[in-house]
This record gives C-alpha cells, structure tokens and sequence, in this order.
C-alpha cells in the first residue's frame, strides 16, 4: 500500500476530468483500508470505487482511497437458488457476466452498467425494468470512524429510486466491502416487459428468452442509445427521472399531452429526464467540449476537454430551461464534487 501525492484521476473517472488527489491510496484488501483509514489522520476522505457516477468540478484537496478489493465467492446453495458474494472492487459489468456464465439469474437487466459492485448498492443501480434491491441479500462495511465491520441488510438499506442509507443518514460514515445477492439456478424470474427488451427478443425471434438473451438485449439498447465511456466521456444519467405529484402532473399534460409517463402511485407520477430535456431544445447540442448525447438526452458527454466546471455550468442550465419551459424541477443524478 502506497500513499500518492498529487495523482492525476483522468483514468478513474469516467467523465475523463483531468482533475488531481491531494493524497491517493488503492487498497486492494480490508486490512488495507483499513490501515489506510487510520493513517487519514483529519484529512478529509474520499473514496473512489469506477467514478462512473460522479462529476469532478476542481481538484480534491482530500485523502483518497480507491476502493480495489477483489474476489467472488459462492457462500451457500440450494437446488434453486445460490448466494453470491462479491468484493467491493469488482467491476459490475464483469460480474453481471460471470453470473450469466454459470447460469445464476437476476442481473441480467442490469449488464453493462458502469462501475463496481461496491457502488451499485449505494443508488440501488436500475435498468429496464430491473433494481440492484430485487436480488440484493446484505452488504458489509467498514464504519470510518471506528473501523468496525458491520453487515447492513437490505432493509437496514432503505433502498428506493436511485436512493439508499448510504446516500443519507449512512453518508460517508461507512465504505462497502462486499454485496452478497441471492441468484436463481433454475426458474430464472425474467423480467422482460420493459418495452425496448421485448421489441429486441421480438425481432429476434426470441419466445422464450434465456438470461443470456436478455442481457444481449440489454447490451444492444444500452450500446445503441448511451455512449461508451471508454471512447466518449460520461457518467451515465445525470439527472433523475423527477417523480411529481398528481397537481403538478394534471398541470403538466395540460400543457404536455404526447409526454410519455410512469405512474408510480394514484399520487405519483414519473416524467423521463430525457424526454423534457429534448424538449427544451438540448438533445445533441455541443457547448465547447461538453455537450449532451445525441441518442439519449439523459446524458452529458465530455468530447475531451471540457472542465467539470463547464459541465456543472452546462447542467444547471439545462435544469433552468427545463424548469422555465415544462415547469418540472429536475435534480442530478452524479455525485458533484
Ligand atoms: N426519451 C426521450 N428523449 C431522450 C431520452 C428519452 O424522449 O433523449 C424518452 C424515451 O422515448 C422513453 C423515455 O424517455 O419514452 C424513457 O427513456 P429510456 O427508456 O431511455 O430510459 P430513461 O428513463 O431515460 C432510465 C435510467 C437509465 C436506464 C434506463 C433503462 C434513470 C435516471 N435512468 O433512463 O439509467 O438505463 O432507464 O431502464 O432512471 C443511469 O442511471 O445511468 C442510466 C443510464
């Protein structure tokens, strides 16, 4: 274990922000973090697992440790069903495939999504019609403070809506070292009613899809319509779907009647990002080196130099216009540093 100075986070950053660490550490077992938490000293933490869901505005005057545990294990297993734990640094997309290879259902929706298992719980991770939260079992931590392990359940986890403890009254208080799913052997619960999934399998031929389908289906729909951070910088979503109440969702298709929508609730109503955002004239649109993707207006690319900062300016001016011209508050999604 090595503590860096002034280390370049470009490569740990899928936005490619050209932004520097203060201090930079990557623990690659939990006796490491946790040796590395307690040489922090005051200085401020910040831990880095893919940066596939985070925008770097300047440089971070912080003590930063990347989160590089590996390993995958199978705790327990029945006729159906099997546990499986992974460590916190895998990478998701690898381990959505692993589980694919030896026939474990549930994650299927969720192939290639960004970034690590250690992250997904903490914005419960979500994609055609699926959550991290439908298969989660327990993940374990290492509280900062006091470098006790401690397993949260997946009730102790709050989940909801790109929403977890760990994004509030757990923030920062805990680091996640493992996530343990519970996976189907047989009878694998597909799900496959998310409109863009059915038509791919339709087109194919496909009756009765496979979990191996499925997330060809998946990697098809997200190849097609979101960029590849490796050749175009991005973090995904940057704002979330707003979910408004049934006063201001009457107002709005008033106004808006041809906007598609998801009820949530007979009080709750959820309006695609994406789709206000094209609306107010956005999609496509390149400001100097950051801009917002042509095929999904959802996301904010980097074309290379554009700063954090002109991204940040770029974001807040979408939420202006979007708020002005649909009368809808749309909130980010990243993590804005
Ligand atoms: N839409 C537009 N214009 C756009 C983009 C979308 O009109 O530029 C419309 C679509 O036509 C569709 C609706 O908005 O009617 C929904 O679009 P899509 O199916 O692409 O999904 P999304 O709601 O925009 C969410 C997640 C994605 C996830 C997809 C598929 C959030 C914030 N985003 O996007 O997650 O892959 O559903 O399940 O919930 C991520 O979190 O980084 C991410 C990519």
């Amino acid at each position: 274990m090595r503590v860096e100075e002034n280390k370049s986070l470009k490569n740990y950053n899928t936005f490619g922000i050209d932004c520097t660490a203060r201090y930079f550490v990557s623990v690659e077992s939990i006796e490491e973090l946790k040796q590395a938490l307690s040489e922090k000293n005051s200085k401020e933490l910040f831990i880095l697992g893919g940066g596939s869901n985070m925008l770097l505005t300047g440089d971070l005057d912080a003590f930063v440790i990347h989160i590089n545990l590996k390993g995958i294990e199978i705790l327990k297993e029945t006729e159906t069903e099997v546990f499986v734990k992974a460590m916190a640094g895998e990478n998701w997309h690898a381990f959505v495939q692993y589980c694919i290879a030896s026939d474990f259902g549930g994650l299927e929706n969720l192939a290639l999504i960004p970034g690590t298992v250690g992250a997904a719980p903490i914005q419960n991770i979500g994609a055609y019609g699926v959550e991290l939260k439908d298969t989660f079992v327990s993940c374990n931590t290492v509280e900062v403070e006091t470098l006790k392990e401690r397993e949260f359940t997946k009730d102790e986890c709050a989940f909801e809506y790109r929403n977890s403890i760990f994004k509030n009254e757990a923030k920062g208080k805990y680091i996640i070292t493992s996530v343990t799913f519970r996976l189907t052997k047989k009878n694998h619960k597909t799900s496959v009613s998310y409109g863009d999934i059915q038509k791919v399998l339709n087109d194919k031929k496909i009756e009765t899809p496979t979990i191996k389908d499925i997330s060809e289906a998946v990697i098809a729909i997200r190849q097609s319509k979101l960029p590849d951070p490796k050749i175009l910088g991005n973090s995904g979503s940057f704002f979330k779907n707003p979910v408004v109440d049934a006063e201001t969702f009457q107002e709005f298709r008033r106004n808006f009647p041809e906007a598609p929508f998801y009820e949530v609730s007979p009080t709750e109503f959820k309006i695609p990002a994406g789709w206000l955002i094209e609306k107010a004239g956005f999609k496509g649109q390149r400001f100097g080196d950051a801009g917002v993707h042509k095929n999904q207006a959802l996301v904010l690319v980097n074309y290379g130099k554009a700063s954090g900062k002109q991204l940040w300016e770029l974001a807040m001016e979408i939420q202006k216009k979007v708020k002005e011209m649909t009368g809808i508050f749309i909130e980010p999604e990243v993590n804005v540093f």
